[in-house]
């Protein structure tokens, strides 16, 4: 397999020998990785430098979201460090991405995608901001503006994957966290769907943290992934 697996681990960590670590039981073959707000509030442009010197692609996931300005130049500084993928909030409106997609002209820039409405607001976090709509009327609504404001694709819930893979075509990458294997416990995940019916359902990424990070062997849970997709 080439580097084109759809797999992206999530590193939660809050030191970086555990994120390097995991990360030495990997293959960039086999996953690409995701840094999040605090892996990159603690260790930075550094640890990312690291990551892509060790020929992993590394989806930022910092989720931009300020006036458009200071949007666009994030997301050149997140571009000279060599990142594969970040994002930007779709609820910092169609100005703010188009700014940003701007910013992210060249030719090798990494690929920008906007989160919908996140998964951990529903109906009661709208009412109380006065939106008359259903949380899935607002991914569908955010994701239309985010890809008329030329981005390459939305995170979303699997469970959004079926609606926003038929709406948006088949270019637009769908990046979904919420994946647990079939025999997993469970946690503080609700709306859960396994890799494969994820991929089913139109995702054409998966971010996946503690199913791999947190096992004895998380080469091996991480081969099973790759393969049972395959
Ligand atoms: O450990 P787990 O597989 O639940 O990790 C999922 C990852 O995806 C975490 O980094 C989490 O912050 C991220 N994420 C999420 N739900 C969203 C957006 C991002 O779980 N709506």
């Amino acid at each position: 397999m080439s580097q084109t697996s759809p797999i992206i681990v999530a590193l939660d960590f809050s030191t970086e020998k555990e994120a390097i670590n995991l990360v030495d039981q990997l293959e960039p073959q086999l996953c690409r990785l995701k840094v999040g707000k605090e892996l990159f509030t603690r260790f930075g442009p550094t640890l990312v430098n690291k990551l892509v010197a060790k020929n992993f692609d590394v989806f930022l996931d910092l989720k931009y979201h300020d006036i458009p300005n200071t949007v666009a130049q994030a997301c050149l500084a997140a571009a000279d460090l060599g990142v594969w993928m970040l994002n930007v909030h779709a609820l910092g409106g169609e100005k703010m991405m188009v700014a940003a997609r701007d910013a992210l002209s060249s030719d090798d820039a990494p690929l920008l995608i906007a989160v919908t409405w996140l998964t951990s607001s529903g109906q009661a976090e709208l009412d109380a901001l006065g939106i008359k709509a259903t949380p899935q009327e607002m991914v569908s609504r955010l994701a239309v503006m985010t890809k008329n404001a030329g981005l390459d694709g939305v995170v979303c819930s699997a469970q959004e994957a079926p609606m926003l893979r038929k709406n948006l075509g088949d270019e637009f990458y769908l990046v979904t966290p919420g994946i647990r294997l079939s025999d997993a416990k469970s946690d503080d995940q609700c709306r859960v769907v396994t890799p494969q019916k994820a991929i089913q359902d139109g995702a054409s990424h998966l971010v996946i943290g503690r199913p791999i990070t947190q096992a004895e062997d998380p080469y091996k849970v991480l081969q099973e992934i790759v393969k049972s997709i395959a």
